[in-house]
């Protein structure tokens, strides 16, 4: 914990901003309430100004002055007229892998009031965590063509797993677990492919057994990934964390997010644990083009990104707050989690969850 929380916001793109923005009202609100010293610099960063500029989307100045921060609020990135990938990975993976954030959490919690498309299953049922390895795997962006267009053409892509990246990774999660302290029972469920990645995921599941072996109290298990997405639906209260490789994470955690009512409430976090690290806290939900600028879009992931930064930065109490805050206006206030039926405009959302701290 530092004396002033300094924070930088990205909006990027569609929604990012809107969204961004209540996270941000809110903060400022938690901070009054609970003195801390919160400073927050914009950074306007885009697929808008990339088109604009000519083709730059972030300056490596841009990376050195976002690297002084310890905490990044960013809302989403992607353009409609800029080709797919381009931004994502000029600036989200770039953003994960020069900060080194080598963990992706995205907890997945059904919040009360939220309809979850999971018949017979409650709150209750819906509350475990997912961490995603996040700087490694088929994103590391190796690979290439040979005889590109013509139809002898080849394509590579290949998945990296290094021992470090797989250790640190199944570390936390083991950590996390001990920190998350599940009154059922502290349990971490390893989902892989070992069936059939035989090399790359015998490195995960022999680092899975060794690391786990300093964690008695903590139970182990293994899912397939195939297999997890039968139990996640079927019985979601089997989990408590599952630790995971980075593409299978981020597959698994868009069914996650839709059980726990849609990309309007689910938050994530890039963590760079280690000390002097920044991190960057995004809802998992896009740009939602369709919604920029009508003042509908569902705030909720943002906010609870927001809490979920302040708990990393060591305000437990104010995180808190804002989630039980969060709780009551799903349970009590909205009407739906989806954006324009939530019964509130995007800022009569934000200013609830505020009245509520
Ligand atoms: C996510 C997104 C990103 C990913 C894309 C936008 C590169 O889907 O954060 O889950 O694949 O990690
Ligand atoms: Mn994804």
């Amino acid at each position: 914990m530092n004396d002033v929380l300094k924070v930088a916001t990205l909006g990027g793109d569609g929604t990012g901003p809107e969204v961004v923005g209540e996270a941000v009202k809110v903060l400022k609100e938690v901070a009054k309430l609970e003195n801390i010293k919160l400073e927050l610099t914009d950074f306007d960063i885009c697929g808008e100004r990339y088109l604009k500029n000519g083709g730059i989307i972030i300056t490596d100045d841009e990376v050195e002055q976002l690297r002084q921060f310890s905490s990044i609020l960013l809302g989403a990135v992607g353009h409609v007229d800029v080709k797919p990938g381009i931004l994502e990975k000029g600036l989200l993976l770039r953003l994960r892998f020069e900060f080194d954030q080598y963990i992706n959490l995205r907890p997945v919690k059904l919040l009360p009031g939220v309809a979850t498309p999971l018949r017979n299953k409650g709150p209750e049922d819906l509350d475990f965590v997912v961490v995603r390895e996040n700087t490694e795997d088929m994103y590391a962006g190796i690979g290439g063509f040979l005889k590109k267009g013509t139809p002898d053409e080849v394509a590579t892509q290949t998945a990296i797993y290094t021992r470090k990246g797989c250790e640190r990774c199944v570390r936390w999660a083991f950590e996390y677990a001990r920190r998350r302290n599940n009154p059922k029972g502290k349990k971490v469920t390893l989902v892989a492919k070992t069936n059939v990645l035989t090399f790359g995921h015998d490195l995960w599941m022999r680092t899975f057994e060794e690391v786990g072996a300093e964690y008695p109290d903590v139970q182990k298990e293994y899912h397939h990934v195939d297999a997890c997405c039968i139990y996640m639906v079927d019985c979601p209260e089997n989990y408590d964390v599952i630790v995971t490789t980075n593409m299978f994470g981020d597959i698994i955690t868009d069914l996650a997010g839709i059980l726990q009512g849609g990309l309007g409430v689910a938050a994530g976090a890039n963590l760079c644990p280690d000390a002097g690290g920044t991190s960057m806290f995004e809802p998992i939900g896009g740009t939602a083009p369709k919604f920029t600028g009508l003042n509908q879009i569902n705030p909720i992931a943002s906010i609870s990104s927001a809490a979920m930064l302040l708990e990393h930065e060591g305000y437990q109490t104010a995180a808190d707050r804002i989630m039980k805050s969060v709780q009551l206006v799903t349970g009590t206030k909205m009407k739906s989690q989806a954006a324009g039926q939530m019964g509130y405009s995007t800022t009569e959302i934000g200013d609830l969850v505020c009245e509520n701290l």
